[in-house]
């Protein structure tokens, strides 16, 4: 089959070849000797294989490996215990290998692709949509009417949460870089879309009357005092992710003077033992599709053999929505 693989560490101009390997076999290694066969269709494309270009994220697998953790595509063959059977659409979590014509998933990753959506936001699906849910609702105790900020809003995660946020009835405020970012943050659903380098803080207390609920930072940096700050009394700063590139420091004086909570939400390390957990999330997700809320919004599109370049757009700051490869 073809296949891109990260074959050095030298960053995504450099590290991806195109390739002809063997097809995986159907056992995945959550699930040895047991995994889903999918035909692939679409791969996602996300920061972790930026970073895996530079031997700079958590996972590292021996080199060469083929990168990309979701897919979307036909089911060739189901394991014991698989909501999906062959021939069904799927959105699924494979870990690695999803830059690849075949992929292989563990059953409990697997979640069959309603008929609302496309492969290209099949393959948007699990990765963002989990994390987003899981975030909000299992670590940021999100209720109904309540006002979330979200940052990095227009990008995959934050879409995915600005989309989920609504569809659990709380009202949004997203906070973005560029005028083209405030449109794709609109088109998400945001109620209010405001600017990074701006007096956010200060806009989103006045909107939310005294204090957010809820911030969403897959983006750390130097904001995060910011974020503390637009708290209401008993409000969640929930940490996604660092794409500012630092990783924010707490003064703990803070959490006791507003009585607020930092909260960390690591959407993979959480369920990967709990594929309960995992069942039930997708069934909530489900539901938020059938109800119109979730339709995850693809910004660009590239063919397998240019996924140097869909790397290059994420580390650029320049995606919007999900970025995908056409395989
Ligand atoms: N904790 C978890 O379980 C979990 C799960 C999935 C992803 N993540 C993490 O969440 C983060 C976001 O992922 P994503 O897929 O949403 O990424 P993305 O689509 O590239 O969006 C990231 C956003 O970060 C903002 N940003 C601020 N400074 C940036 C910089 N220097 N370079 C790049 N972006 C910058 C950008 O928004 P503006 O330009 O508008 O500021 C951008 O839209 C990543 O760190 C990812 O690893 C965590």
């Amino acid at each position: 089959m073809r296949a891109v693989q990260i074959v050095n560490l030298n960053g995504p101009d450099e590290a991806l070849e195109l390739v002809d390997i063997p097809e995986p076999e159907p056992s995945h290694m959550m699930t040895p000797g047991s995994g889903v066969l999918v035909e692939v269709k679409s791969a996602g494309v996300s920061f972790p294989e930026v970073l895996q270009t530079r031997g700079q994220y958590q996972v590292k697998p021996p080199l060469p490996f083929v990168p990309g953790s979701e897919v979307a595509g036909v089911v060739r063959s189901a394991s014991d215990g698989a909501v999906v059977k062959p021939g069904d659409r799927v959105a699924a979590f494979c870990m690695l290998g999803a830059f690849a014509e075949v992929a292989v998933a563990p059953a409990y990753f697997c979640f069959p692709l309603p008929d609302e959506l496309d492969f290209e936001q099949g393959a948007a699906l699990v990765l963002n949509y989990h994390t987003a849910y899981f975030a909000l609702k299992l670590r940021g105790r999100l209720a109904s009417g309540e006002w979330v900020l979200v940052h990095g809003a227009a990008g995959g995660v934050g879409t995915a949460t600005l989309q989920v946020a609504r569809g659990l009835g709380a009202r949004t405020i997203a906070v973005v870089s560029s005028d083209e970012k405030e449109r794709v943050a609109r088109e998400a659903g945001a109620d209010e879309v405001l600017r990074a380098d701006g007096q956010w803080k200060d806009a989103a207390k006045e909107i939310s009357d005294g204090g957010v609920d809820v911030v969403i930072d897959p983006v750390g940096g130097e904001r995060f005092t910011d974020s503390l700050r637009s708290l209401r009394e008993g409000g969640r700063v929930v940490v996604v992710g660092f794409t500012g590139g630092s990783i924010p420091e707490v003064r703990v004086n803070r959490l006791l003077l507003n009585n607020v909570d930092v909260v960390g939400a690591g959407w993979g390390a959480y369920v990967m033992s709990k594929p309960q957990v995992t069942a039930e999330n997708g069934k909530a997700l489900a539901r938020l599709i059938s109800d119109g809320f979730v339709r995850p919004l693809v910004g660009a599109r590239y063919p397998l053999e240019q996924a140097a370049e869909a790397l290059k757009l994420i580390d650029e700051r320049g995606a919007t929505g999900k970025v995908v490869l056409e395989v």
